[in-house]
């Protein structure tokens, strides 16, 4: 099936497929495939493994990424998300903090093939030792999984303009196992709202997250 581009800048599909475009061509970060066409290469983005990929799946409307946006993300993992949002953002900035020292080792790795990635081994919740080494951001995206993912996020919002916008990826058995993840969702919209984050998009992301959503939001 041909590619083809699709309504998210960089983002491009093959049938069921979502693409983005391999920043460095003939290599493989997570075990994705790789397609060729037309002399460009193409990386698979799997969104079972990836929750940026999920929410577009489930018919995101919200997509800043743009070839030179400068992105906060917090909770990089070994970079499997990062690595697509570092094939979009191709002359841009990732700037990824990671609190585990052996996903870290991941993130340096790929950092040393891709130029636009800064990794750095710290504490989101902690924005005060990471501050001074960003510009201005123009989308936080956060994907921690802990029990006080909404407080690491307010505690970033200092560190973006106004008008920046961000991305939440809630997990509703981190915050509250006993909880029903609607509630969660709710509550997590409500005290985003009245921190000065306006809501502009929301998605669960089953069936390929069980239990997340994303919430998108925009800094008044
Ligand atoms: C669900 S995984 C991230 C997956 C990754 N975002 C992706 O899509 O490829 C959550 C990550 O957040 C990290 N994390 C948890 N608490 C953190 C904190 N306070 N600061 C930075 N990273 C944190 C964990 O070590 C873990 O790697």
């Amino acid at each position: 099936m041909p590619v083809r581009s699709t309504e998210w800048e960089g983002v491009y599909a093959d049938g069921t497929w979502l693409l983005t475009p391999n920043l460095v061509p003939g290599t493989v970060v997570y075990g994705e495939g790789l397609i060729r066409e037309k002399g460009r290469e193409f990386r698979r983005w799997d969104a079972n493994r990836s929750k940026l990929a999920a929410y577009l799946k489930r018919g995101g409307r919200v997509w800043p990424f743009r070839p030179r946006s400068s992105v906060l993300y917090l909770g990089a993992g070994s970079g499997t998300t990062v690595s697509h949002l570092s094939d979009v953002c191709a002359e841009g900035t990732i700037t990824a903090i990671e609190i585990s020292p052996r996903s870290f080792r991941d993130l340096l790795a790929l950092a040393e093939k891709r130029s636009n990635l800064v990794p750095i081994l710290g504490d989101a919740g902690k924005p005060e030792f990471y501050r001074g080494r960003l510009g201005s951001p123009d989308v936080l995206y956060q994907d921690v999984a802990q029990r006080d993912q909404e407080g690491i996020f307010l505690r970033n919002l200092d560190l973006l303009p106004a008008g920046a916008i961000g991305f939440l990826m809630i997990k509703a058995r981190s915050a509250d196992v006993a909880a029903s993840p609607i509630k969660v969702f709710e509550s997590t919209k409500r005290t985003l709202a009245e921190a000065g984050f306006e809501p502009i998009d929301f998605r669960t992301l089953e069936p390929f997250q069980a239990d997340h959503g994303a919430l998108v939001v925009m800094k008044r």
